[in-house]
Formats: C-alpha cells, sequence, structure tokens
C-alpha cells in the first residue's frame, strides 16, 4: 500500500487471499486484461483450476497474454461468453459436485478498449445470481463497483440493493472510501455455511 490510497481490487484480494487453497475452483467474471485472473490462478495453484468470462475477444486475448507470460495458461478455462450463463457452462465444464471457493466481479468496461461495452445492469444481477447457487460454504463473491458514471451508478445502487435482501447463509458487506466523490467501492459476500 505504501503512499498510494488503497485501491478496491487490492481489498478484494487481500480478503480472498487468507480463503483461497491450493485445488480450488475458481471464477473470474469479468476477465478484462487479466490481473485478478492471474491472481486467481497464483492463489489455487496448479491443482487449481480458474474459469474466466469475458464478452470481448480482446479481452480474452489480453488475458491469455498475461497468463502465458507469467506460465499459469494451463489453470485457465478462457470462455467468450456473458457471465450470465456461467452456471450452465461450469455444469458442462464437468466440476462435478465441487462448489466454487470464489467468484470475482469487477465491473464496468475493458480497461483500454472501447468504454461503451460495459457490464450491465440486468446481466449483472442474473450473474449474481447463478453466483450465488455455485458458492462453496466459505466460499467468497467479490465485486469491484465504478459508481463514477451513470450505468455504473445504476449498476452499483442496483447490486446493493440486492445484497441488503440476502439471505442466511449469505452476509454482504460494503466497503467505502469516505472522503472522496463516486469512490469505486467493494461489496464481499461471504457464505457463511
Ligand atoms: C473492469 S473490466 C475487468 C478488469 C479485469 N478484471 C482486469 O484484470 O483487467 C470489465 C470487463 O467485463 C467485461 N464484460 C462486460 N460485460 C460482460 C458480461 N456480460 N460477461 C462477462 N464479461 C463482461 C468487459 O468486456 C471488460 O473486459
Amino acid at each position: 500500500m505504501k503512499n498510494k490510497p488503497l485501491r478496491v481490487t487490492e481489498l478484494a484480494w487481500n480478503f480472498l487471499r487468507p480463503v483461497l487453497e491450493c485445488g480450488d475452483i475458481v471464477v473470474d467474471a469479468t476477465a478484462g486484461t487479466g490481473q485478478e485472473t492471474l491472481f486467481l490462478c497464483q492463489c489455487v495453484g496448479e491443482t487449481g483450476r480458474v474459469f474466466a468470462f469475458d464478452i470481448q475477444a480482446a479481452a480474452l486475448q489480453h488475458t491469455k497474454d498475461t497468463l502465458e507470460k507469467s506460465g499459469c495458461a494451463d489453470q485457465v478455462t478462457l470462455i467468450q461468453q456473458s457471465h450470465e450463463l456461467m452456471v450452465t457452462t461450469l455444469k458442462a465444464a464437468a466440476i462435478g459436485e465441487q462448489a466454487v471457493k470464489a467468484i470475482m466481479f469487477n465491473l464496468g468496461y475493458f480497461p483500454g478498449g472501447d468504454q461503451t461495452i460495459t457490464t450491465q445492469l440486468e446481466t449483472t444481477m442474473v450473474a449474481l445470481e447463478g453466483a450465488l447457487s455455485l458458492l462453496a460454504p466459505g466460499g467468497l463473491i467479490t465485486l469491484c463497483l465504478y459508481p463514477g458514471h451513470p450505468s455504473g451508478c445504476a449498476e452499483a445502487q442496483a447490486v446493493i440493493r440486492w445484497c441488503e435482501a440476502l439471505e442466511s447463509p449469505f452476509v454482504a458487506h460494503h466497503f467505502r472510501t469516505l472522503n472522496r466523490q463516486a469512490p469505486p467501492t467493494l461489496v464481499m459476500i461471504q457464505r457463511t455455511r
């Protein structure tokens, strides 16, 4: 952290690191440049499996390059598909009875890409319902939200409202910087049993 403000992406990593173990199955729901996919690979090791979704071929190519440079490409299944289809895709990938230990969402647009192609409130909410159904006891869902642009604001509000209504065994937390205008925020959902 040193002299820089803590970013919500780092905060998500800090929560996930102690929870993830070698051999876990995990999902990056928004691969983008692949930084989170790489992080997940490093956490679950060679015996783990990472499923990474993105709707854009350019994003998945970027993720593939990131993984190849780090020697992690074999651990990852890259899927060019909307994350709202996560449940059927993972079941088809024969993950069997093993539940998913972590699902990361970093909402918004592909950094350096077309800013009009962004996550959408409707599909994000479907993906979140699916993510709950896949999550292992003790697992985490993390969402980095960017309310600083209009569609990001509506999406963030919808996610937070939905989280407020979650029932046991799910517990939802919201982390926000207090002294910045419309800062990115982190939502984290735990499955306690
Ligand atoms: C903020 S970026 C993710 C950043 C990324 N995790 C990284 O390490 O660079 C959001 C990504 O979500 C992707 N996306 C948008 N809608 C999606 C959807 N319905 N399903 C999966 N990915 C989607 C975008 O193409 C974009 O690459």
